[in-house]
C-alpha cells in the first residue's frame, strides 16, 4: 500500500495489482485454510463437505467477493461509510456495523490459536512435545503467547503495511506453500494413509445436511475473508485501473488451493496413526507434530512449518484489525496508530475468556449456548459462522436490489471491460453474476440460514403426536444442531 499516514485522509492505494493481490491473499489465507478447514472438514463428513464447500467457493464466495470490492473502490470508504455513501438505510448500515463486529470478536480468539501457532514452532526447536489438551488448559502458556501475537499484529500495523507485510509474503507464502508438499508427501506414504485419502476424496453424499451445507458456506466466507467487510476495505484502497474480476479470482484461487493442501497433508496422517477425523479444533495441532515427528529432521521442517503459520496469521489479524481501524480513520478522522494500539488492547483483553475456554477455566470450557459447547465455540459459531452468513445475505440483497446491479457493473466495469461483452453464448459475465447476485446467493443463504434457525424442522410444526411405539429412528437422528 502506498503510504496509509500521508494522503489528506489518511487513506492510501494499493501500489500495484501484485499488492493487492499480495494483500487479499495475506489475509485470505490464514488459520482459516491450515487449522479450520480441516477439522469442520472432519467434523462434517469429509469428502461430500469438500465438494458443497467448493460449490459455496464458486457460486457465492466468488460473486460476493465482486460486490465488496466493487461496493468499496466506488464509495473509498470502509463498511459502514461505504452502505451510507451509496444510499443504503439502517439496516445496511447496521450490516456494516456487523462487519466491524465480525472483525474485532474473531480477531478476539483467531489471536489465541496463533498463539498456540508460536508455542508449537517453540517445542519444535526445542525439540520437546506439547500435550494438545494439557498446553492449551494452561493460562500460564497460552496467554504470554496471545499478547506477543496482539503486539505483533500491532506493530505491523503501525509500521506500515507496505515496507513489512507486502515484501516479505512474497517470499514467506510461496515457502509455506512449497513446505505444505513436502509435508503432504510424508502423509500420503505412511502406511495406513489410503483410508485417509479416501475419507477425503470419495464423497458420501448422503452426510450432506443443513448443518453440512450452513457450515460449508461459513467456512467459505471464513476463509475468502468474504463478508467482512474486508474486502470493502480493501477495494476502498484500489484504483480504478485495477481489474476486480481478475484479482478477485487470483485470490479465491490461492485461498483454496492452500485449504485443499490443508487436508491432503492432515487427513492421510489422521488415518495413518489412528486418530479421530472429527476430534475438534485439536486436530491440525495434534496431527501434524506426529508427521514432523516421522520426517527426517522432522523438527527442521515443523520449526520453519510452525513459524510460517504464525506468519500466515498475522497476515491475517493484520487486516481483520484494520476493518474497524479503517471505519475510525474515515468516521471518527481517528489517528491510525492510536486506533490500531487501542482496538488491539481491547481485543487482547476481550479474547482472555477464549484463551481460558479450552480448559483453563471450567465453566468458560463448559458453557453451552447454539449447540456450541465452550465460550471460544460460541464465539466462532455466533461470530466467525452467523454474521458472515447475515452480513453477505444482506450484501447481495443490497447489491441486486437496493444499490442495483447496474451500478456494480458499472464500478466493476472500469479496469474489466470484457465484463459486459456477450462472451458466452452470447451473454456477458455481468448478466450471469447478475443472476448470481438477484436471486441465487439470496435464496441459497437465506435456505441455509432459515434451516439452521429451525424453520423448516418439522417435529416444531403442530403435527398429529405419534404414538411412542412408532416413532421413527430418523426422527431421533434429526437434531437441529451437531
Ligand atoms: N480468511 C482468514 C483465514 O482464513 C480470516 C480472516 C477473515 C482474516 C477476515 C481477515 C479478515 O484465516
Amino acid at each position: 500500500m502506498n503510504n496509509p499516514n500521508s494522503s489528506e485522509e489518511n487513506r492510501g492505494q494499493w501500489g500495484s495489482k501484485l499488492g493487492f493481490i499480495m494483500a487479499a491473499s495475506g489475509s485470505a489465507v490464514g488459520l482459516g485454510n491450515i487449522w479450520r478447514f480441516p477439522y469442520v472438514t472432519g467434523e462434517n463428513g469429509g469428502a461430500a463437505f469438500v465438494v458443497v464447500y467448493l460449490a459455496c467457493v464458486l457460486f457465492i464466495g466468488l460473486p460476493l467477493m465482486w460486490c465488496e470490492l466493487a461496493l468499496g473502490r466506488a464509495s473509498g470508504r470502509n463498511p459502514v461509510g461505504a452502505f451510507r455513501e451509496t444510499g443504503g438505510g439502517i439496516p445496511f448500515i447496521l450490516t456494516g456495523v456487523l462487519c466491524l463486529a465480525a472483525c474485532f470478536f474473531v480477531l478476539t480468539y483467531y489471536g489465541v490459536i496463533a498463539g498456540w501457532t508460536i508455542s508449537y514452532a517453540i517445542s519444535q526447536v526445542s525439540q520437546t512435545s506439547l500435550v494438545f489438551k494439557e498446553y492449551t488448559a494452561d493460562p500460564v502458556y497460552v496467554l504470554p503467547v496471545f499478547a506477543l501475537f496482539i503486539v505483533l499484529t500491532i506493530v505491523i500495523v503501525r509500521a506500515g503495511v507496505e515496507k513489512g507485510i507486502e515484501k516479505w509474503s512474497k517470499i514467506l507464502m510461496p515457502l509455506l506453500f512449497v513446505l505444505m508438499l513436502a509435508v503432504i508427501i510424508r502423509g500420503v506414504t505412511l502406511p495406513g494413509a489410503g483410508a485417509g485419502l479416501e475419507y477425503y476424496l470419495k464423497p458420501d453424499f448422503s452426510k450432506i445436511d443443513g448443518t453440512v451445507v450452513l457450515k460449508a458456506l461459513g467456512q467459505a466466507f471464513f476463509s475468502l475473508s468474504v463478508g467482512w467487510g474486508l474486502m470493502i476495505t480493501y477495494g476502498s484502497y484500489m484504483s480504478k485501473k485495477q481489474n476486480i474480476v481478475s484479482n478477485g479470482f487470483w485470490v479465491g484461487l490461492a485461498d483454496t488451493s492452500v485449504a485443499l493442501l490443508a487436508g491432503l497433508m492432515i487427513f492421510p496422517a489422521v488415518f495413518a496413526m489412528g486418530m479421530n477425523p472429527d476430534s475438534g479444533p485439536g486436530l491440525a495441532f495434534t496431527t501434524l507434530p506426529a508427521v514432523f515427528a516421522a520426517m527426517p529432521a522432522g523438527w527442521v521442517i515443523g520449526t520453519i512449518f510452525f513459524l510460517l503459520l504464525s506468519v500466515a496469521a498475522v497476515t491475517s489479524s493484520i487486516s481483520m484489525l484494520e476493518v474497524p481501524v479503517s471505519y475510525f480513520v474515515d468516521e471518527k478522522k481517528s489517528r491510525r496508530t492510536t486506533c490500531a494500539v487501542t482496538v488491539g488492547v481491547v481485543a487482547f483483553v476481550v479474547g482472555i475468556p477464549s484463551a481460558l475456554s479450552n480448559g483453563g477455566n471450567e465453566w468458560l470450557s463448559n458453557i453451552e449456548l447454539f449447540g456450541q459447547k465452550g465460550f471460544f465455540s460460541i464465539l466462532d459459531q455466533v461470530f466467525g459462522t452467523l454474521a458472515l452468513i447475515i452480513i453477505s445475505l444482506m450484501l447481495s440483497i443490497y447489491a441486486g436490489w437496493v444499490w442495483k446491479p447496474k451500478n456494480v457493473i458499472a464500478e466493476i466495469e472500469q479496469g474489466c471491460p470484457w465484463f459486459t461483452k456477450p462472451l458466452i453464448g452470447g451473454i456477458s459475465p455481468a448478466a450471469i453474476w447478475s443472476v448470481f447476485v438477484k436471486f441465487i446467493c439470496p435464496i441459497v443463504i437465506s435456505l441455509v440460514l432459515f434451516s439452521k434457525l429451525g424453520l423448516f424442522d418439522r417435529e416444531k410444526l403442530p403435527v398429529e403426536p405419534v404414538p411412542k411405539e412408532q416413532k421413527s429412528p430418523e426422527d431421533n437422528a434429526s437434531s437441529p444442531t451437531q
